[in-house]
């Protein structure tokens, strides 16, 4: 089986990656990643050099060069991560978003509906649900009501490739999941942000009062739904992966610095994120039941683990907080 991965140089493409060629070693993966400022090659230097992998650096929006891969790789199955990620992003400059998630996705559809392939895994988040109030759960039928540029720009391509399914017939199936953690995550998300700076004795800086949900799920586990999906999941579906870990932004900001050993006066509150979204939970019973699937990880264990794996990898990120992402950080959050 030859596989197109998109966005395998980022944080759940590069875990995905591993676990693809761990777990089916007859597969071949090819690497399609632009290498963003997200997009980190060290990240799959274990895997350079094997016989069932090849990196392609490129963008997904370039038309030719994705045809040529999907000639020359005789491709199977797709699994599209490529992405602009970030939410806070969006708000300061949201125009790179709407084309790589959007016309970049496009121009992914197209070309696997030109060359015929067995399975378009679309990965999508839980964002385009909108946000929920104190109670309730997004299941698969919730309607799109997307707040940021980023979701509205996920919830675009979500569209679009339930069109190509729908309209051509193209095997699509479509993962929605809620916030993941775990090694490799660039240190702009709130748990790595969180980890990098209390290590650093820099200031932890909360959006809002704190007390917005986010519900967690470990990469590893939604690496697993993903290929679970790929395998098993039904044409033109949705499914949504959550490891029904709601947690206050605030409660896992004091368990971070319990696990660093460091104070709570590190917890600075700052002006909130724009148009925040106050609470995201999942229902996860479709996955569970139609694909059999369940994640694997418990969230208080595996974020102590997590916090150790950013101790023991600081060459990791502090080669990254450094550059480009240094400007990001200043304006996002001041010089301190
Ligand atoms: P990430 O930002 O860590 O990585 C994105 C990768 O895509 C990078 O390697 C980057 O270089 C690459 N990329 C960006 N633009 C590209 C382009 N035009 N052409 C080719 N490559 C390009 O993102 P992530 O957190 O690993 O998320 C991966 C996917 O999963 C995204 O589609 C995201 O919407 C979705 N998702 C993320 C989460 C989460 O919690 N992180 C949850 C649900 C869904
Ligand atoms: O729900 C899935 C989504 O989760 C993915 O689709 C996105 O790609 C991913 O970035 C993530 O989006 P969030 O906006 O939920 O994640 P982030 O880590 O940016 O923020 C998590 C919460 O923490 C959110 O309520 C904002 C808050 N926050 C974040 C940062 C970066 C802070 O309080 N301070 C911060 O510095």
């Amino acid at each position: 089986m030859n596989v197109l991965l998109t966005g395998g140089c980022g944080f759940i493409g590069s875990n995905l990656v591993r676990l693809l060629l761990a777990e089916r070693p007859g597969w071949r993966v090819v690497n399609l990643d632009k290498l963003t400022y997200a997009g980190n090659a060290e990240n799959l230097a274990a895997v350079e050099g094997s016989s069932q992998y090849r990196f392609v650096r490129g963008d997904i929006g370039n038309g030719e060069l994705v045809a040529e891969i999907f000639r020359t790789e005789r491709i199977d199955v797709v699994m599209h991560l490529a992405a602009e990620s970030h939410v806070d992003r969006s708000i300061l400059a949201p125009a790179v978003f709407i084309d790589t998630n959007v016309r970049g996705t496009q121009v992914l559809l197209e070309a696997a509906r030109q060359h015929g392939v067995k399975r378009f895994l679309h990965v999508s988040t839980d964002e385009v649900y909108g946000s929920l109030g104190p109670t309730g759960y997004f299941t698969e039928t919730t309607p799109l009501d997307p707040s940021s540029p980023y979701s509205a720009s996920k919830a675009s391509s979500d569209l679009l490739a339930l069109a190509y399914a729908h309209t051509f017939k193209l095997p699509v199936v479509v993962t929605r999941c809620s916030n993941n953690y775990g090694p490799y995550q660039f240190p702009e998300k709130l748990i790595p942000l969180m980890i990098a700076n209390a290590l650093r004795d820099l200031p932890l800086p909360v959006y809002g009062d704190g007390m917005n949900v986010r519900d967690w799920i470990h990469v590893e586990d939604h690496c697993r739904g993903l290929l679970a999906a790929l395998e098993h999941g039904h044409d033109g579906e949705v499914y949504n992966f959550g490891a029904s870990s709601e947690r206050h932004n605030i409660d896992i900001v004091k368990q971070v610095l319990r696990h660093v050993g460091k104070p709570e006066t590190l917890i600075t509150y700052v002006k909130d994120r724009l148009g925040h979204d106050r609470r995201y939970a999942i229902d996860a019973t479709k996955a569970r039941t139609k694909l059999g699937w369940a994640p694997r990880h418990r969230f208080e264990d595996a974020l102590g683990e997590t916090v150790r794996w950013y101790r023991e990898h600081r060459p990791w990120w502090e080669r990254i907080i450094s550059g480009e992402y240094l400007k990001y950080y200043e304006t996002q959050y001041g010089r301190g």
